[in-house]
């Protein structure tokens, strides 16, 4: 299949694809593992589409050898999955789980074996229940015991890993997690979720200390950072922008990137700065410089002052800031309902670019789209769509690299169709097509598409100059 080639993206531009453990590893009881925050919620009535579970997902854990292969078919340069921290420590603390250090370091090597280098992601969710059972997030001591396990994790692994992201879209895991109870541990706790957001940016920085230590080479976080459109230019509803910016982006970037609190933070919810979880130190210690920042980009939004005309009621933010989302866009829309439009990553990057003149070298850690994938009468999974929006969030990204933005690398959500959390295997959002009763994988078009990117653009950055 043909692929457009990229000349705007440096020679050196490095192409990837993205997983996460409790997505698509499944033997959730095997060899060890202890249970994790989503086992006990997705095993909870009601809580994911039809009741799926994690438990088997996409069975990686025994056939993570065909998915290497996979992997090496597609010719990416690096594979970005997480590893479950109840695998390596069963209790969240305390003793270590030899076949669960086993497991890693046979992907990891499988992945080397086949010139792929990894990229881990130590919290991608699933956090081991016993920590949760003791107070999850909302307690420091999760921060601590995180800082261990990322030591365990470098100690072992550390020569192997090109790079390392320690939380994957802390956003959802404080406030879908802790503030609205869409994600696990499905606590509904509003305002509680802060102290989850504190501890989640001190588990960064602690794990940021100990990866170094440990002569890590690379360190960053992955956030889910929106690019929020204003609503109107009513004072009430730059306002409302503001806040949406604070809870959604800032309460990441300030802190993370310029070493200080969202200045806009009173107008939401008074408190992050000054919370009696807030001991000294700890704005130094998250404000380490990362080696990187990974930006995982789906669709922008829109919000607008509450109450508004506009807004249909389910479509109002959870959590109550003041705000609400308006659905404004006509483009085309992916099976989860959201926007293509590929030009706002461009502007989310140009954002960022503009306010953090520490901003390091960026990746998108994650992008791409759920789409309707049927195979057709011969087997072949023919996603246009997602070819399309692919190309263009590629192109998005070119252009952001054309206005002066450091973006290094990207890699597509995802590899396997998976376990989409509360949309359970409702949604798919693979490059290879996954049939979830026999777990058979069908590369789609888009997995032939993105390797013939690859390829070309691997073939024109050796091309001598002319
Ligand atoms: C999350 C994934 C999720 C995907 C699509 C990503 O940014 O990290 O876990 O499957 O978004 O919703």
């Amino acid at each position: 299949m043909s692929a457009p080639a990229f000349p705007e993206l440096p020679a050196g531009f490095r192409f990837g694809v993205a997983t996460a453990a409790y997505q698509v590893e499944g033997a959730h009881d095997e060899d060890g593992r202890g249970p994790s925050i989503w086992d006990t919620f997705s095993h909870s009535s009601g809580r994911t589409l039809a009741g799926a579970t994690g438990d088997t997902a996409c069975d990686h854990y025994h056939r993570y050898g065909e998915d290497i292969a996979l992997l090496r078919g597609l010719g990416v340069d690096g594979y970005r999955f997480s590893i479950a921290w109840p695998r390596l420590l069963p209790g969240g603390t305390g003793p270590v789980n030899p076949k669960g250090l086993d497991f890693y370091d046979r992907l990891i090597d499988g992945l080397l074996a086949v010139g792929i280098a990894p990229t881990v992601t130590l919290y991608h969710w699933d956090l081991p229940q016993a920590l949760e059972d003791r107070g999850g997030w909302r307690v420091r001591e999760t921060a601590e015991a995180f800082a261990q396990y990322a030591a365990l994790a470098a100690e072992r692994y550390g020569d192997r890993v090109e790079r390392w992201i320690t939380l994957n879209e802390p956003y959802c895991s404080a406030f879908l997690g802790y503030a609205e109870g869409r994600h696990a541990p499905g606590a509904e706790e509003g305002r509680g979720a802060l102290a989850a957001a504190h501890h989640l940016l001190v588990a960064h920085g602690l794990a940021v200390r100990e990866l170094r230590a440990a002569g890590a080479q690379e360190v960053g976080i992955a956030l889910s950072l929106d690019r929020i459109h204003l609503a109107s230019a009513l004072p009430e509803d730059r306002a409302a922008l503001r806040r949406a910016k604070v809870l959604h982006n800032e309460v990441w970037t300030e802190p993370l990137l310029a070493g200080r609190y969202p200045v806009h933070e009173a107008e939401t919810w008074a408190g992050l700065a000054d919370g009696p979880w807030r001991l000294p130190g700890d704005l130094e210690l998250i404000g380490a410089p990362p080696d990187f920042l990974g930006v995982n980009f789906y669709r922008p939004v829109t919000f607008a002052a509450a109450p508004h005309r506009e807004a249909a009621p389910e479509r109002r933010t959870a959590v109550d800031i003041g705000v609400t989302e308006l659905d404004r866009y006509r483009s085309r829309r992916t099976t989860m309902g959201w926007p293509v439009v590929p030009d706002a990553l461009t502007e989310l990057l140009r954002e960022l670019h503009a306010r953090y003149p520490r901003l390091p070298p960026v990746w998108i850690t994650g992008n791409g789209s759920a789409e309707d994938d049927t195979a057709g009468l011969d087997g072949r999974v023919r996603d246009t769509a997602r070819i399309d929006y692919l190309a263009d969030h590629l192109a998005a990204v070119a252009d952001a690299i054309s206005a002066g933005v450091d973006v290094r690398g990207y890699y597509v959500w995802s590899l396997l169709d998976d376990f989409e959390w509360t949309h359970g295997h409702g949604q798919r959002f693979g490059l290879v097509h996954v049939d979830h009763d026999t777990l058979t994988r069908t590369p789609k078009d888009s997995y032939h598409w993105y390797r013939g990117l690859i390829t070309a653009h691997r073939a024109q950055a050796e091309e001598p100059a002319r």
